[in-house]
């Protein structure tokens, strides 16, 4: 029946642990992207810096300031240097609630440390940022996703940036990509803008704001994955589910978990 239905499209709602599980731990530390996956996130999502001496770090921002002691921007230094860096106190300091002692002096990771540490068979969904600060960064992406042998099957690559997915593209067409999008306004869009993304991309990664029915409908229905970002509310998650979107962003993975299994 309807409701049995129902059931099973929530199992298939992609979870993604934004910058790992950022609720509870600083974002973008192993120990963030550890409990993604002990609160069952199906993805690690990590958004990309690079160093001076051309290294891709997991790191939000293109400057230092917010998430480590350091402060500049990310391209003024080397890897060196960047791991001096404490990345963990700053979120002890910001949420004493959500505090351990455990985060004090992380690390920030490089994404060769990630692959290694989560292994080829995990699923990432990895942001190149900021492209145009960093020319290059795909070609490295990609070396190391071929170093590691990262399954394919189980990546995903977002941008804002529709450049940065074609380049992506071109260099590699079997990697699965998805468009981000920034509304600042009630969500549209034309036949004419899904058939154009469609061209690279199997999904759209749009903020859930401004979202409405009808856009997820006709997204999902021309074929395209529609996973918005960032929802951390389980009223929310369970409105946008029953709009048809087919999976999501959130900092609180368990309270997504929560829902797909009907709490
Ligand atoms: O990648 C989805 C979402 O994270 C995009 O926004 O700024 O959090 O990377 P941002
Ligand atoms: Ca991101």
């Amino acid at each position: 029946g309807g409701a049995a239905l129902a059931k099973d499209m929530h199992k298939d709602i992609v979870n993604v642990s934004h910058r790992g599980a950022s609720a509870y731990a600083p974002e973008h530390t192993i120990a963030s992207y550890d409990m993604g996956e002990k609160m069952h996130g199906d993805y690690i999502e990590i958004d990309l810096q690079m160093t001076k001496d051309g290294h891709l770090i997991a790191m939000h921002d293109v400057t230092l300031d917010r998430t480590t002691n350091g402060t500049g921007s990310v391209k003024d230094y080397t890897l060196n240097e960047i791991k001096q860096l404490d990345a963990g106190s700053w979120f002890n300091e910001k949420y004493p609630y959500a505090s351990k002692a455990e985060y004090e002096g992380l690390k920030v990771p490089t994404l060769e440390e990630v692959f290694k540490k989560f292994g080829k068979n995990n699923s990432y969904y990895i942001e190149t940022k900021s492209p145009d600060v960093y020319p290059g960064m795909e070609k490295e992406l990609l070396r190391l996703i071929d170093e590691y042998k990262i399954n394919k099957e189980k990546l995903l690559v977002q941008s804002f940036s529709p450049q940065s997915l074609k380049v992506m593209n071109e260099l590699d067409p079997s990697i699965k990509l998805v468009q981000l999008i920034s509304y600042k306004a009630n969500a549209e869009i034309t036949d004419a803008e899904i058939k154009e993304i469609r061209q690279y991309a199997m999904g759209i990664g749009p903020n859930h704001t401004y979202l409405n029915e009808e856009y997820v409908q006709r997204v999902v229905t021309s074929g395209l994955e529609l996973h918005p970002y960032t929802v951390n509310d389980k009223e929310r998650m369970k409105q946008l589910i029953n709009w048809g979107v087919t999976g999501m962003f959130t900092n609180h993975p368990d309270l997504l978990h929560d829902v797909k299994k009907g709490r």
